[in-house]
C-alpha cells in the first residue's frame, strides 16, 4: 500500500466527494475537519470517521481555521511519519489560542501507540482515539465539549466497520478503497503495526461486495481491496461458504467487467496460485502486485521474521511472471536494518536486479518503541551508512522504472480515465492495469471521466506513460 506520507492536497478535493452533505456547508451548525497520515488503510478509516461525525451532524470543512473539530488521523510507521504529525500540531496552537472551544483530536496509529501519554505530551489535545474505537466519537465529543480530556485505544478482535458507508472524502468518483480486513498477525519484527491495528480479522463479504457494487451504481470502476495482508483474507458466510482471498476476488470482479479491481497489500508469503490464477482469468483484475521484499539477503529477511528466504521470494516473482506475463510488480526496501552488513546490502541491489519491479518505496530503517526488533537488536547501523544504503537503492530502482517505463513504448494500453492531468485540462490521465499513470491529449470529444481508452504509448518518463488515444 502507499505509505508515502502524504498531506491531503487541498487542489486535489474535488465537488463529488462530499456528495451526502448538504450543499452549503454553512447550514451545518458543527464543522469538523480531518488530515490523514500514513497508508490507505488511515484514509479508507477517515472516511468511516467522516460517516460517523455526518450521522451526529457535524459539516465538512477545509480549513481548519473554520473548524469546530479538528482531526489528525495518525501514522507510526517511521520515527519521521510521528514528527510530521507533532509539527502538524504546533500549526494548530495558534488557532485553538483565539479560539478556545475548538477541539482537537488525534486518531489512527500514533493514538494507539500513544495512549493517554498523548495528552500529558501536548497538551493542546483534547480527544485520543485509536483504530478499533471510532464507533465511540459520539460519546467522547460529547465529554470533550464538557471540558474533559477524552481517550478510547481499545483494541477489538471483531471490529470492521462493516456496517459504516464511508463518506467519500477526496475522490475523484472514479476510482474508491474498499477496506476488506484489518489488523496484523505477522510481527515482523521491524514493524508497529500488529501494536496500532491488533489482530488481524476479516470483514464480512457480503457487506464489501455490497459496498463496491453500490460504488459501480454511483459511476465508481475501480476499487482497490484493501488490508495489511490481504491474501490472508478468510470469512464463513452464513451458507458455510468459506470465502478465501481468491474467492473474494472473483466476486467483486463478477459485479461487471467494468469494475476494476486492485487489491494492497500481499505478503509473499500468502499470495497463492489460487490468487493468481484468479487474476489472469478475469480482465478487470488488475494485473499488478505490490510484493513487498524488505531486503534480499536471507539472514536479513528471517531478523525480519520476513518468514521466507531470498530464494523463495524469487521462486514467487517467478511464478506470476509464468501465470501473467505483463504483470506488474513494485515493492518496499528497507535499508540498514540491524546488522545489516555491506554484502547483505548487495544482496538487496541484486534481488532488486533480478525482480525488476517497476516501482518500489524504498525507507531506511526506523527503530519503533516495543517492536521485536527494538526489544531483540541495536539499532546499530550509522544513519549516513543507512543513507548511503537508501541512495543506492534509489538509484538503481530509477534505473528500473525509467526501463521499464520505456519498454511500453510502442504498446496500446486501456486506461481508465480518472480526470484531468495534473498539468493541463487538455489532456486525460488514468492508469493502465499494471497501475503505471498514462497522460494523453483529449483528442476525441465525448469521453469522460470513468470511460476506458485504447491509448498507444509515444514516450514515457521514469513516473508516466505519454500517449495518443487510438479509439475507445
Ligand atoms: N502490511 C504491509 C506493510 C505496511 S508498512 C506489508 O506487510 O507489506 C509499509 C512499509 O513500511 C513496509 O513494507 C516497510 O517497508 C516499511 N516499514 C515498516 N516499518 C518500518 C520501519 N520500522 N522502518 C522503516 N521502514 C518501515
Ligand atoms: Fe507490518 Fe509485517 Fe504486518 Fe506488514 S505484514 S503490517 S510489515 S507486521
Ligand atoms: Fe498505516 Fe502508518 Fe498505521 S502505515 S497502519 S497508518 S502505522
Amino acid at each position: 500500500m502507499a505509505e508515502i506520507l502524504q498531506k491531503v492536497v487541498e487542489e486535489e478535493r474535488q465537488g463529488e466527494a462530499y456528495a451526502p452533505f448538504l450543499a452549503d456547508p454553512n447550514e451545518y451548525s458543527k464543522k469538523f475537519y480531518i488530515e490523514s497520515y500514513g497508508c490507505q488503510m488511515n484514509f479508507s478509516d477517515s472516511e468511516i470517521v467522516a460517516s460517523i461525525l455526518h450521522e451526529q451532524g457535524f459539516g465538512p470543512t477545509r480549513n481548519f481555521e473554520d473548524a469546530n473539530l479538528v482531526f489528525l488521523n495518525t501514522c507510526s510507521i517511521r520515527e519521521k511519519a510521528e514528527q510530521t504529525v507533532r509539527n502538524r500540531l504546533q500549526a494548530f496552537r495558534k488557532v485553538k489560542e483565539s479560539r478556545p472551544g475548538m477541539l482537537i483530536g488525534v486518531l489512527g496509529c500514533m493514538a494507539e501507540r500513544l495512549k493517554a501519554k498523548f495528552l500529558e505530551e501536548e497538551k493542546l489535545v483534547d480527544i485520543v482515539v485509536g483504530p478499533d474505537a471510532y464507533r465511540s466519537l459520539p460519546g467522547l465529543i460529547i465529554e470533550a465539549e464538557g471540558g474533559q480530556k477524552s481517550v478510547n485505544v481499545l483494541l477489538s478482535r471483531e471490529e470492521t466497520y462493516a456496517d459504516i458507508a464511508p463518506v467519500r472524502l477526496d475522490s475523484n468518483g472514479v476510482t474508491a478503497f474498499v477496506s476488506i480486513m484489518r489488523g496484523c498477525n505477522n510481527m515482523c519484527t521491524f514493524c508497529v503495526v500488529p501494536f496500532t491495528r491488533g489482530r488481524e480479522r476479516s470483514r464480512d463479504a457480503a457487506s464489501i461486495i455490497n459496498e463496491c457494487k453500490e460504488l459501480f451504481d454511483r459511476g465508481f470502476r475501480e476499487v482497490t481491496l484493501l488490508g495489511q495482508n490481504v491474501d490472508s483474507y478468510y470469512f464463513t458466510n452464513p451458507e458455510q461458504e468459506e470465502i478465501t482471498f481468491a474467492k473474494l476476488l472473483e466476486k467483486v470482479a463478477s459485479i461487471s467487467p467494468l469494475l476494476r479491481v486492485r487489491f494492497s497489500t500481499s505478503h509473499p508469503k500468502d499470495i497463492t496460485d489460487d490468487v493468481l490464477h484468479t487474476m489472469a482469468a478475469h480482465h478487470n483484475i488488475c494485473k499488478y502486485i505490490h510484493l513487498p521484499v524488505q531486503s534480499g539477503n536471507t539472514r536479513i529477511l528471517q531478523l525480519m521474521n520476513r518468514t521466507y528466504t531470498r530464494e523463495w521470494y524469487l521462486n514467487k516473482v517467478n511464478r506470476i511472471r509464468e501465470i501473467m506475463p505483463d504483470c506488474g510488480l513494485s515493492t518496499d526496501v528497507i535499508t540498514g536494518f540491524c546488522t545489516e552488513t555491506e554484502e547483505e546490502h548487495q544482496d538487496t541491489l541484486s534481488i532488486m536486479e533480478k525482480s525488476r519491479f517497476d516501482m518500489a518505496y524504498m525507507f531506511s530503517y526506523s527503530e519503533r518503541p516495543g517492536t521485536l526488533a527494538a526489544k531483540r537488536y541495536e539499532d546499530d547501523i550509522p544513519e549516513d551508512i543507512k543513507q548511503r544504503r537508501l541512495q543506492e537503492i534509489i538509484h538503481l530502482q530509477n534505473t528500473h522504472s525509467r526501463e521499464s517505463y520505456k519498454n511500453d513504448i510502442g504498446k496500446i494500453v486501456e486506461v481508465l480515465i480518472e480526470g484531468n492531468s495534473k498539468r493541463s485540462d487538455k489532456d486525460w490521465c488514468g492508469r493502465n492495469t499494471q497501475n503505471k499513470m498514462v497522460v494523453f491529449p483529449k483528442a476525441q470529444a465525448g469521453l469522460k471521466k470513468g470511460d476506458y481508452a485504447q491509448v498507444k504509448i509515444t514516450s514515457a518518463t521514469s513516473a508516466t506513460l505519454i500517449g495518443e488515444m487510438i479509439y475507445h
